[in-house]
């Protein structure tokens, strides 16, 4: 069975194909398939925008297809930047993203967020499934590392006393879009058999 990927991100497709590539003949993705259209994320929750993207793509192909949504949930500014996390700034820029959100946490203790991923994949006949998966943190006000993407840099991860762009091997099996996967992963052959 073909499963095509609702994203064109680089890195979340290696992750993906890493996870979920002994179970499909073949994984693609929008660029593959010619879909060039921006897919619009209208939704109000991690959860309607997955299911937007899975939707979309699997009836524009009418292939099982994987969408998936994520961003950053900070405690002290109420869930924000949440479904925002890309244009928080409103550039799209990593570096003015991190740049607000410090600014907007200064002189406040609480430095307690999440990431948050949803996974959904459809089914070639258009049933959904979604999966969540998160990873606890805090955030920092200088970053460190230079890998990941994103917020990495100023997310810190107790556990390892290190922010998520320092932990570059580790971080594909603890992520929140990890969890999600695995979540999927073991559910696999009931949803597709
Ligand atoms: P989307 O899931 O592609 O819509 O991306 C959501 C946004 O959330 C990204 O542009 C990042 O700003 C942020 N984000 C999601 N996952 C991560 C991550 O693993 N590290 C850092 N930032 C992330």
């Amino acid at each position: 069975m073909e499963l095509v990927i609702a994203s064109n991100n680089q890195n979340k497709i290696k992750e993906i194909k890493a996870i979920l590539g002994k179970y499909f003949s073949n994984i693609t993705t929008l660029n593959d398939k010619n879909i060039h259209q921006e897919i619009p994320e209208t939704g109000t929750t991690f959860l309607e925008n997955a299911l937007i993207k899975a939707r979309t793509v699997n009836s524009l192909t009418g292939c099982a297809a994987l969408g998936d949504d994520s961003g950053l949930v900070v405690h002290a500014l109420d869930g924000t930047p949440g479904v925002y996390s890309a244009r928080y700034s409103g550039t799209g820029d990593d570096f003015k993203n991190n740049e607000k959100l410090i600014e907007n946490l200064k002189g406040i203790e609480n430095r307690k967020a999440k990431f948050v991923s949803v996974i959904t994949l459809a089914k070639p006949n258009g049933e959904t499934f979604s999966f969540e998966g998160e990873i606890l943190g805090e955030i920092v006000d200088n970053p460190r590392g230079n890998t990941g993407f994103g917020y990495d840099p100023h997310f810190y991860v107790e556990e390892y006393q290190k922010t998520l762009a320092e932990l570059p091997e580790l971080k594909n099996k603890i992520s929140h879009r990890a969890k999600a996967l695995e979540k999927l992963k073991r559910e696999l052959k009931n949803i597709l058999y």
